[in-house]
């Protein structure tokens, strides 16, 4: 289970402490309103989980599945739509929930996607955000944590669909597949 992993980076109290926080953002800036959030599958799972759990706000719950990542851990650059969300959106305020925007091609693509569906407004949020290894600008409304250029697992995050059960965010370590990226 744990063979791969070099350290924890972000333990589970850090992130608990994120989920409460983002919560209470979005509690208070869509006050009076209902959102719909839509989970970017699979990562997001278990972010989405708990961030709903903070909302004091009316929500509905919707999810998309995409794959940008092969087996690896680089990106291939092509975003695809493995299953749509079932939701009529046009007039929702739309919330895109993802577990980490790194190139931003993933998040940039949805939000044209999902843009053209006319909902009365949409926003990002992000548990993780890894700066650096930004492709292209995508703004994103709600940020959990930035972090450093590193491959991470757990929290709903993989290598090769693995270690998504891990409760803390750990740094992956050598896999023997050429380095960690
Ligand atoms: P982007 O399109 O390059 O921004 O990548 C976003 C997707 O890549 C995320 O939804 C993740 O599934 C995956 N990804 C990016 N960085 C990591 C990482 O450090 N660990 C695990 N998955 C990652
Ligand atoms: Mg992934």
């Amino acid at each position: 289970m744990t063979k791969y992993i070099k350290e924890i980076l972000i333990s589970r109290e850090e992130i608990a402490a994120m989920c409460a926080r983002l919560g209470q953002q979005i509690s208070e800036d869509y006050a009076g309103k209902e959102v719909v959030l839509v989970g970017v599958l699979k990562g997001a799972f278990v972010f989405m989980a708990d961030l709903a759990r903070h909302l004091t706000i009316p929500c509905q719950i919707d999810f998309i599945s995409v794959s940008s990542y092969g087996s690896g851990t680089s990106s291939s650059g092509i975003v695809r739509i493995n299953n749509d969300i079932d939701m009529d959106i046009q007039g929702k305020h739309l919330i895109i929930v993802e577990d980490i925007v790194d190139s931003g091609l993933t998040l940039n693509h949805l939000r044209q996607l999902l843009g053209t569906r006319k909902p009365a407004s949409m926003a990002l949020c992000t548990a993780f955000d890894k700066p650096e290894r930004r492709k292209v600008a995508v703004a994103v409304e709600y940020v959990g944590m930035q972090i450093p250029d590193e491959f991470i697992v757990g929290y709903g995050l993989d290598y090769d669909g693995r270690y998504r059960n891990l409760p803390d965010i750990a740094i992956l370590g050598d896999t023997g597949q050429g380095g960690s990226r």
